[in-house]
């Protein structure tokens, strides 16, 4: 009876470990597709332009709800005397590293959304944002 018992036990351990198994790896083959470089333009189409508008230039359809005009995102070069500020846009966007004072800004940080939607896995989301600053860099007007 006991050994019954005990058989019957691995055997369903067996299967479930076959199961597991199953599903980790269809879940390794599906991953590729959602490791895929993602295009700045197609971020800043989801994220930002419902704001700072399609174009970069602000006047998003939500912009009227805000109490701030969203900045004309294609002028910042020329307002930084030429130069493109990478690191005060990717802390911008990031916002990890926003100082208290910033807090009441209506510019929503983007760091921890694109850090949860890569599961914790900090690459994925500063590829996500190194690739929106690389597109703002792309539509500055000189
Ligand atoms: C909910 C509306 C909204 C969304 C969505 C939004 N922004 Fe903004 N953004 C603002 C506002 C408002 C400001 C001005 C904030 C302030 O001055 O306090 C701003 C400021 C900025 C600045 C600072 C410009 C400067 O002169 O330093 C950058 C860069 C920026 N946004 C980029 C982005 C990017 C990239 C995205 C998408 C990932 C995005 N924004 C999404 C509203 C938004």
């Amino acid at each position: 009876m006991c050994r019954i018992v005990t058989s019957l036990c691995i055997a369903m351990l067996g299967t479930s470990v076959l199961l597991a198994t199953g599903v980790a790896q269809t879940a390794s083959k599906s991953a590729p597709a959602s490791a895929e470089p993602i295009s700045g333009k197609q971020l800043y189409t989801s994220y930002c332009a419902l704001c700072h508008g399609a174009d970069g230039k602000g006047g998003g359809p939500f912009s009227a709800q805000l109490k701030t005009w969203p900045p004309d995102l294609t002028q910042l070069a020329k307002n930084n005397h030429g130069t493109f500020p990478e690191m005060r846009v990717t802390e911008t966007v990031d916002g990890e590293f926003a100082k208290p004072a910033h807090g009441s800004s209506e510019m929503p940080i983007w760091g921890p959304v694109f850090r949860s939607m890569a599961h914790g896995h900090k690459d994925s989301s500063q590829v996500r944002i190194e690739s929106l600053v690389k597109y703002l860099e792309s539509i500055q007007e000189k």
